[in-house]
């Protein structure tokens, strides 16, 4: 039995979701059985609550588990969360966590200046000397930061991209095509002790992303760089709490400071799949950057 982990989070369930595209088994791990209503229609899925925070909840998750997909929130918790989590599926013999990492693309980026970076970088530590099998799965930012109403950074009724980034360049993944991955991955043998990083196939300047969606929604879309304090008063207002504007602040900073990002798709080509071009992630979300429906 395959478990994911964080399956009503934003890539655990466009991960449920490849499962039950592929109408394959998976188990997946939920807080609360009442937001995972979406995967209720899979004849797949199976949901099982339980809290990773707390051993004592998971012996129905982890029962006759052999591989998990481990991913929790980028919250100041998610060390301890993990490697709690670690130490329960040891216990209960599951073999192989594929840990849901992450690797920023800029370059000269310093993972110090940025709690979740080294936080991964901590938890991946932790799980290659547990014992367990280990694979690392590390996408770079992802496409989906930039819709609306996340983290508001794309502003509907303005028609603007508002962030503190100058003109710097990145290069985002699709969620889509990392759950494609991690479906392959999970279903396939010899990625023990491997580290598989991710980016999307451009690194984007602010200007070209926004040229995109224009072109996307068929109207203009403009790029507004903003000092970072504007920005964080913005998210406050918006009621964004206080802790997810700190990590997202850093590494906005880190960011604007790395002009340059590279391009990575070993991945994509090692799992077989074609990389979502930003342009293509514009159209599919037309209606969302129009103001005209929310994300999934
Ligand atoms: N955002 C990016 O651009 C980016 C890029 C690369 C890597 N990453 C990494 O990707 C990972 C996932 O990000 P995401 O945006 O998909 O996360 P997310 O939408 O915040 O979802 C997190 C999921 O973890 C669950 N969770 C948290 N604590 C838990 C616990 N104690 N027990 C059980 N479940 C728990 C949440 O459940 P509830 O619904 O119950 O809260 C939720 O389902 C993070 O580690 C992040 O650092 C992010």
């Amino acid at each position: 039995m395959i478990l994911v982990t964080g399956a009503t989070g934003l890539s655990g369930s466009a991960v449920i979701r490849e499962f039950a595209r592929q109408k394959a088994p998976v188990r997946a791990l939920v807080r609360n059985r009442a937001i995972a209503q979406a995967f209720a229609t899979s004849l797949t899925v199976e949901v099982v609550e339980g809290d990773m925070l707390r051993p004592e909840t998971l012996g129905a998750a982890l029962r006759d588990v052999d591989r998990v997909l481990m991913i929790s929130s980028a919250s100041k918790r998610m060390v301890q969360t993990q490697c709690t989590f670690i130490d329960s599926a040891r216990e209960a013999g599951v073999r192989h966590i594929v840990k849901f990492s992450g690797k920023e693309s800029s370059i000269g980026f310093n993972p110090s200046h940025f709690r979740s970076t080294w936080e991964h970088e901590h938890i991946e530590d932790y799980l290659e000397h547990s014992g367990l099998a280990w694979t690392h799965l590390r996408p770079s930012q992802f496409m989906q930061f930039y819709l609306p109403p996340a983290p508001t950074a794309v502003n509907v009724a303005k028609g603007a991209l508002l962030l503190p980034m100058e003109n710097a360049r990145l290069s985002p993944v699709d969620v889509e095509d990392i759950a494609k991955v991690a479906f392959a991955l999970l279903h396939s043998e010899g990625h023990e002790s491997k580290n598989y990083d991710m980016t999307g196939p451009e690194a984007l300047t602010m200007t070209e992303v926004v040229e995109r969606i224009a072109q996307a929604i068929g109207k203009p879309f403009r790029y507004v760089n903003i000092p970072l304090e504007e920005t964080r008063q913005a998210w406050l207002a918006a009621g964004i709490p206080s802790e997810r504007i700190d990590t997202i602040s850093e590494v906005l900073s880190e960011r604007s400071r790395c002009v340059e990002s590279r391009v990575f798709l070993d991945t994509h080509k090692a799992f077989g799949v074609r990389p979502t071009t930003f342009a293509e992630f514009a159209r599919r979300n037309a209606a969302v950057f129009r103001g005209e429906s929310v994300p999934l």
